[in-house]
C-alpha cells in the first residue's frame, strides 16, 4: 500500500456531480516499450472503454516496460497530477519473473478493491482455467480507481466484460459524489434501463430502453453473446437489473 502521501485535491468537491469519465490506459510490456511489438492490448482497452462506459474519454495512454518504478510513477502522475477517474493497465499480471504490474499497483494504492479482480477471475474461469495465471490487482489512489487487466486482447475483453457495467457507478463513489442526490443519482435510471447488456450492444440498449428490460427480467449479455441466458442458469455474476443499490 502507498501509506501516507499527499494527494492533490480533485477539482470537484464532495457531493458535486461531474459528467464524463477521464480514463488512462497503461500498457505494461517490455517488448511493446522497446518497439519490438505493436501494442494491441492498449487499443483494445481503449475501444472497449469508449464503447461501453458512457461519457468516457481516454485522456492518457502510454506504453511502459515491465518496470515497477516506471509503472508506479506513471500511476502516481495520472492519479495525482492528471486526476484521472480510472486507470486501466494491461499486461504484466502473470507469473513470469518480469511480471510486476500488480506489485507496482499495490505500491501506490491507498485501498485495495479485491472484488474487481475476483469478479474478473470468477467470470474468466468460466472461459479458461488459465485465467488463474493472472495476479491482477485493483485499488483506489485518492480519487482514482486503478484496475489491472491481462495483456492479450481476448483476455482483456473477457475480464472487462465481468466488471464494466459497474465501473461508472464505482467511479462516482470514488469521486465522492452523492449517488443518492435528487436528479443526479449518477445514472441510476441508465443503469436500470441498460442493465443486463454487455458490450457492443448499443442498438440493444436503445430497444430495451423502450421495453423496460429490468421489468422483463432480462439478464446480462456477455460481450458478443446473442442469446438471453439468465445469470442464475449459467451460474455467473448476478446482473444488476434494478440499478445500483448503493
Ligand atoms: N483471463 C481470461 N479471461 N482469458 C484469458 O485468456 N489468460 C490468462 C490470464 N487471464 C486469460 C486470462 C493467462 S494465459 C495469463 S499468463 C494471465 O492472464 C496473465 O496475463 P498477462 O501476463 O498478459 O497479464
Amino acid at each position: 500500500m502507498a501509506g501516507e502521501h499527499a494527494h492533490k485535491g480533485h477539482r470537484h468537491g464532495h457531493g458535486e456531480q461531474r459528467s464524463g469519465v477521464a480514463v488512462g490506459v497503461l500498457t505494461c510490456s517490455d517488448r511493446g516499450a522497446r518497439g519490438e511489438r505493436a501494442d494491441v492490448g492498449g487499443p483494445t482497452v481503449h475501444n472497449l472503454v469508449l464503447d461501453r462506459i458512457p461519457g468516457a474519454k481516454v485522456t492518457q495512454y502510454k506504453v511502459v516496460p515491465d518496470d515497477r518504478e516506471q509503472i508506479s510513477s506513471t500511476l502516481i502522475a495520472w492519479a495525482d497530477d492528471e486526476r484521472l477517474d480510472l486507470i486501466l493497465t494491461t499486461g504484466g499480471t502473470g507469473l513470469a519473473p518480469s511480471d510486476v504490474t500488480p506489485e507496482a499497483t499495490h505500491a501506490v494504492i491507498d485501498r485495495a478493491v479485491p472484488a474487481f479482480s475476483m469478479a474478473m477471475l470468477f467470470e474468466s474461469l468460466r472461459v479458461t482455467p488459465y485465467a488463474m495465471l493472472t495476479r491482477a490487482a485493483a485499488g483506489v489512489r485518492g480519487k482514482t480507481l486503478i484496475i489491472n487487466l491481462p495483456g492479450n486482447p481476448k483476455a482483456i475483453q473477457e475480464n472487462l466484460d465481468a466488471i464494466i457495467e459497474v465501473l461508472p457507478h464505482a467511479v462516482q463513489i470514488v469521486r465522492g459524489e452523492d449517488t443518492h442526490a435528487e436528479g443526479g443519482g449518477g445514472g441510476h435510471k441508465d443503469h436500470a434501463d441498460h442493465a443486463g447488456h454487455g458490450g457492443g450492444h448499443r442498438e440493444h440498449h436503445a430497444k430495451h430502453d423502450d421495453h423496460a428490460a429490468a421489468a422483463h427480467g432480462h439478464e446480462q449479455h456477455g460481450g458478443g453473446h446473442e442469446e438471453h441466458e439468465p445469470a442464475a442458469d449459467r451460474g455467473g455474476i448476478a446482473r444488476n437489473v434494478g440499478g445500483p443499490p448503493c
